[in-house]
């Protein structure tokens, strides 16, 4: 026996497996380096560079010295830029105390986790989800409720649904707007109620607004004044600079709650990660205080490819798309194809990697099978090629199962 089967590691990791949306994307990548045009659609971050004046804002703030530590609840000036971009395009009442930087939007969660769950505190994360949201509460020695939501009510959560999914043990309810994996938006009035349903149940309302740039809805913004002011301390915002600003590889984002939950956070910081790198921080922080066009360019850019995508995908046999209310993400419904030759969206999804050099992420990933997940964040190109070759695949899948249709 090598000295490594005698290896034996912590509960917590031995089932613990790479997310299927980073594992899909990594089959796609060693497709393209083995010389193979692949359309991938798993990736979950954008296609564009970050804004060269944010690259020029780091690349100054390297020059000018700023490669020391930060303290760990981040640049106070970044926290201030948090806490303004809040107010300016929120109304929401935060200020720089309330305000935790983080190793980006993933570990703003860990973190937040780290804080609030204690060993089998449930945390209810409504499904179809984001595969981290349940991963990181395990992790952090909790539990997910998983609340599985209606495709017909839009996969949208409501008080009402919430109110059934809350036990003895729950601490938290998650709600991620619009969402990753389904785009759907919740109601601005239903995130009210939300927030006071947590308040009286003594839970944390934690508000992923991750795409919250991305909301096509008319009139699907928050208000985050009525929700905190709803909510009172129980509110937890969790954020991130990768999706809005063009800075996956950044690692900037945050957690804004009491003022009690920050120092938690900076304390539990000051004891792993620290900060995230300080010249990314202050670039951060002026992209936040900056002109806000690059935003708006890039959601622009995401509506029409969306509405170009959305149809064409809603259009082949067999499956159905209703247009997202926000995110870059389309989540088609594909049950119809499902049978005992192709049981599940994971071979399907193997089949459409292998027959058509498309990368999709199936829905198996998200608690939802029968679904598969396609992010429109790629080039025009791209997309109409990839709406070609699904219409090839799902036109041949009919054609062997007329059935189907
Ligand atoms: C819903 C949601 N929250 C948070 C994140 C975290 O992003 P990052 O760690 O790049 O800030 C992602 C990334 O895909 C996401 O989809």
């Amino acid at each position: 026996m090598s000295g490594h089967e005698r290896v034996v590691l912590a509960a917590r990791v031995r089932k613990l497996e790479v997310s299927p949306t980073v594992a899909m994307a990594q089959r796609a990548r060693l497709l393209t380096s083995q010389g193979i045009k692949v359309y991938n659609f798993a990736v979950g971050e954008p296609d564009q560079p970050t804004p060269p004046s944010i690259v020029a804002a780091a690349c100054e703030a390297m020059k000018a010295g700023q490669t020391k530590y930060t303290p760990a609840a981040g640049l106070p000036a970044l926290r201030e830029a948090v806490a303004q971009r809040y107010r300016d395009s929120w109304g929401a009442p935060f200020v720089p105390d309330q305000v935790t930087i983080t190793v980006g939007g993933k570990q703003a969660l860990a973190l937040l986790y780290m804080a609030i769950l204690d060993r089998g505190s449930e945390v209810v994360v409504p499904t179809p989800c984001w595969p981290t949201f349940a991963e990181a509460a395990r992790i952090a020695g909790g539990r997910p409720a998983l609340l599985p939501l209606s495709e017909k009510n839009g996969f949208r959560l409501t008080a009402r649904v919430l109110k059934r999914a809350i036990g003895p043990r729950t601490r938290a309810v998650l709600v991620n707007s619009p969402s990753n994996p389904t785009g759907a938006v919740v109601d601005p009035d239903e995130l009210v109620a939300i927030a006071r349903v947590a308040r009286r149940h003594g839970l944390f309302l934690i508000f992923d607004d991750t795409y919250s740039h991305l909301i096509f809805r008319e009139g699907g913004a928050p208000a985050l004044d009525a929700v905190a002011e709803a909510a009172g301390e129980n509110l937890v915002v969790t954020g991130t600079m990768s999706k809005a600003y063009c800075m996956t590889g950044w690692r900037i984002g945050w957690v804004i709650g009491s003022r009690h939950l920050a120092a938690a956070c900076a304390a539990l910081n000051s004891h792993s990660v620290q900060s995230t790198a300080t010249f990314s921080q202050v670039a951060a922080a002026q992209a936040l205080a900056g002109p806000q066009d690059v935003v708006r360019e890039l959601a622009a850019q995401y509506r029409r490819r969306r509405d170009f995508m959305q149809p064409k995908i809603d259009a082949l046999p067999g499956v159905v798309c209703p247009a997202p209310e926000g995110s870059f993400y389309l989540f088609p419904n594909v049950k119809r194809h499902l049978s005992k030759r192709m049981p599940d969206t994971v071979t399907l999804g193997t089949r459409l990697l292998e027959e058509k050099a498309v990368a999709v992420v199936p829905g198996e990933g998200f608690g939802a099978p029968g679904y598969f997940r396609l992010s429109c964040a790629t080039s025009l190109e791209d997309l109409r090629e990839g709406a070609r070759r699904l219409a090839d695949f799902f036109s041949g899948l009919v054609e062997r199962s007329p059935g189907r249709r």
